[in-house]
């Protein structure tokens, strides 16, 4: 299993935080983008995520909590991500935004509530290389981990298995050194707050691979 470590909510600011994430063994750095539509609150502008990661080292993995997603991709383009993924609820060109993001050479990931059925990924699924499992609502750190999430992991896995995908799942929201624990089965798993409101961002990414 991979860590991608998300800087959203932190005890150190954006930059001090990235730069102790690039001196961690995690695989990826997760960049929360919300809009304050598709999620309460707004964090960021475009000319603000070029700065704060222009000079990133370790893969991008963007995760877009934004209705339109489309009109993100050309400028997030010029950081080079590994994956930008965006929501299956926040638009209605779902097939459009994955071929936008394709057409820069980057991966694909599509991302899912909580409560929406799993099933309506399945149009897409042979054309994507990510899928996001949220395991809390999206739209802020530090919430509590939801049991259900690891029904609806076995359940990917097994249509997954079913229909010869190829894709990554990836699961974001509440996972500490306990709950990863009950997700043996992901391929990335994301954390924030438990990596990043400590002093010692290496110790809990190892306190995280112990447990996997
Ligand atoms: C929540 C974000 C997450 C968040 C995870 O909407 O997408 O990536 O930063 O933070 P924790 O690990 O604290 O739940
Ligand atoms: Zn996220």
């Amino acid at each position: 299993m991979e860590i991608s470590v998300s800087y959203l909510s932190s005890k150190y600011d954006p930059k001090r935080t990235i730069q102790m994430i690039e001196g961690t063994s995690a695989n990826y750095i997760h960049v929360d983008l919300m809009d304050g539509g598709f999620v309460p609150h707004k964090n960021f502008s475009i000319s603000e995520v070029l700065d704060l990661l222009g000079d990133h080292q370790k893969p991008l993995d963007i995760h877009l909590m934004v209705f339109d997603p489309i009109i993100y991709i050309h400028d997030l383009a010029s950081l080079h991500p590994r994956y930008i993924t965006f929501h299956l609820e926040a638009t209605k060109d779902i097939v459009g935004t994955i071929e936008e993001i394709r057409k820069y050479g980057i991966g694909v990931g599509l991302s899912i509530k909580p409560n929406t059925d799993l099933y309506e990924l399945m149009p897409y699924l042979s054309f994507v290389d990510l899928v996001l499992i949220m395991s809390v609502e999206p739209g802020a750190g530090g919430q509590a981990f939801l049991p259900t999430s690891v029904n609806r992991l076995e359940e990917l896995i097994k249509i997954r298995e079913e229909n010869h995908f190829s894709f990554q799942i990836e699961m974001d929201g509440g996972i500490n050194k306990d709950t990863i624990s009950f997700v043996p089965t992901l391929d990335i798993a994301v954390s924030g707050s438990f990596v990043c409101q400590s002093e010692d961002f290496q110790k809990r990414i190892d306190e995280l691979k112990n447990r996997m």
